[in-house]
């Protein structure tokens, strides 16, 4: 069962690098891959390819992050005990998807205030998930 929540953690976590691949791949299209000449065009077409498909569906990656987090929590919870770490990053992972949920479904426009919240949230839970991994801290 142990190793059933670790696996579960790792998932989770696999999510969540997926999530934030966006703004990885964005920053490396911006410093690297457009100042690349043109004899690198199939390279560039690739690149610009799997970007837009893990932009298009990062939202997808939250929302399974969020069902496997529930898993890995509560099976957490039941057989070892309550992480405070996990707590807060639960948390924090909520409130992601959330906030990406209302700018992309009700809001509709990619570049008001909600994307600043939004990239906010993702950093903060990038931080307390590496605290979490090897500090689980138990209350
Ligand atoms: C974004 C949310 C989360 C991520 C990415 C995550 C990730 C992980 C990972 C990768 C591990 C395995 C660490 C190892 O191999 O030693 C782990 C362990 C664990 N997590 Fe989470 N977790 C999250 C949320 C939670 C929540 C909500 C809880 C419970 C309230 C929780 C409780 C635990 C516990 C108890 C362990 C086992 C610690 C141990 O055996 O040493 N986690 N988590
Ligand atoms: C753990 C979950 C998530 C993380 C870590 C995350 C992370 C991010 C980050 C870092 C950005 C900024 C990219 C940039 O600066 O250009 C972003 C943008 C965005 N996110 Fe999320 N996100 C998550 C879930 C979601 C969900 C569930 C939705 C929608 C249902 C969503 C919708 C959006 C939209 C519409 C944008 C702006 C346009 C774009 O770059 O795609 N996000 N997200």
């Amino acid at each position: 069962m142990y190793l059933m929540i670790k696996l579960l953690g790792v998932c989770v976590a696999v999510c969540v690098i997926s999530c934030l691949m966006n703004l990885l791949l964005k920053q490396i299209s911006r410093e690297y891959i457009r100042k690349l000449s043109p004899e690198n065009a199939n390279f560039i077409a690739m690149y610009r390819k799997y970007m837009r498909f893990m932009i298009r569906h990062h939202r997808f990656f939250g929302f399974a992050g969020i069902c496997i987090l529930t898993a890995h929590g509560l099976l957490a919870y039941m057989q070892i005990g309550l992480s405070l770490t996990g707590l807060i990053a639960a948390f924090l992972m909520t409130t992601t998807v959330c906030s990406g949920s209302y700018g992309y479904y009700l809001k509709k426009n990619y570049r008001s205030a909600w994307l600043d919240f939004h990239r906010m949230l993702a950093f903060l839970l990038l931080v307390v998930v590496i605290i979490h991994i090897p500090i689980p801290f138990f209350i």
